[in-house]
């Protein structure tokens, strides 16, 4: 892992396990936390392909490890080695959160978990639109679970939504599929968007809607998170809807895992000033280009 050569005191090391993370704002989060709470933990890096997973497990059995933060590519793996997924990350079939209990490897979502707090921040929503099939729109629909009257999905391969919906629909009764090219129409109804697919990143710029809804009630959240703002959420802003983006993603995971570490939520000032701090800036959290929150 890297930056292992810590202080020899350390008593319990956490990692982000993924590909392509060096420039992670995790590790400087949660060590700026654990150094704050006078904690002998420290936080650092696999950076690894599938190759390297065998050896991330082996860390976790033996100890050398005591959780992974998990990302792509490896959430999915992350919940299929687990012998005790909680019931977000079963839902999802993926988890960011694995770690050694005794004999046993526990998993959790906290995507899922941190999204819940974000939505019930938003207030009231009665229709949603997601778009993506992948692990974050899983851990999006898991969230969305008694907080809407409607859900509709939509992704570009529209065979990956059916099977997601088919899923989802034991928790989630009211949400319906509709192809890709018809986005925009679901749109039209809909009081909150959300994107999870990766649609917007710096490989791939652009805002999966021509135009937005014209609704004084709208919300749009945004879980790309790059440099800067995405043109989604540039295009929710000028739109004056309530915004939520990637940063206020990774704080809303990062706050959930408190939890999971055994620190209580009290804590959360302190991760999500850590996360500031490492950002140079603060989440949009249901943010409104008119000043209002
Ligand atoms: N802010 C955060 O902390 C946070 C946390 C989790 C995830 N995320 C972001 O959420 C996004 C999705 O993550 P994931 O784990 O779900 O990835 P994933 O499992 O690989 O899924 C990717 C999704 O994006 C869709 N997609 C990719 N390129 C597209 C394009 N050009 N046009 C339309 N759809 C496209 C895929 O559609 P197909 O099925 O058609 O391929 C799929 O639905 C990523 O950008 C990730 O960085 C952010």
């Amino acid at each position: 892992v890297e930056g292992e050569e810590g202080p020899l005191n350390v008593e319990r090391e956490l990692a982000l396990l993924g590909s392509g993370i060096a420039h992670s704002l995790s590790p400087p989060t949660w060590n700026g936390v654990f150094e704050e709470l006078g904690l002998p933990w420290r936080y650092g890096l696999l950076d690894v392909g599938p190759e390297g997973l065998d050896e991330a497990l082996a860390r976790l059995r033996d100890g050398r490890t005591w959780g992974y933060n998990v990302t792509m590519p490896h959430k999915a793996w992350a919940f299929g080695v687990a012998t005790r997924p909680d019931h977000r990350a079963q839902r999802a079939r993926v988890a960011n959160w694995l770690a050694a209990e005794g004999d046993e490897l526990v998993a959790a979502n906290t995507d899922a978990e941190g999204a819940a707090a974000l939505l019930d921040a938003a207030g009231p929503i009665r229709r949603a639109l997601v778009l993506g099939a992948g692990g974050a729109a899983a851990a999006i629909l898991v969230a969305l679970e008694a907080r809407t009257f409607r859900v509709t999905l939509a992704n570009r391969t529209r065979s990956r939504a059916d099977e997601l919906a088919a899923r989802a629909r034991s928790w989630l009764p009211e949400l319906r599929v509709v192809d890709w090219e018809s986005r925009d129409g679901a749109a039209a109804d809909a009081d909150l968007i959300v994107n999870a697919t990766s649609f917007g990143m710096a490989s791939d710029p652009g805002s999966p809607f021509d135009a937005l809804p014209d609704r004084d009630d709208l919300h749009v959240y945004d879980l790309v998170y790059g440099h800067g703002t995405t043109p989604l959420v540039e295009q929710a802003i000028e739109h004056g809807a309530s915004v939520a983006d990637g940063l206020a993603h990774l704080e809303a995971q990062a706050v959930a895992l408190l939890p999971h570490l055994g620190l209580p939520l009290d804590h959360a000032g302190k991760v999500r000033a850590h996360l500031a701090r490492a950002a140079h800036r603060g989440p949009l959290r249901w943010a409104r280009s008119n000043g209002a929150a």
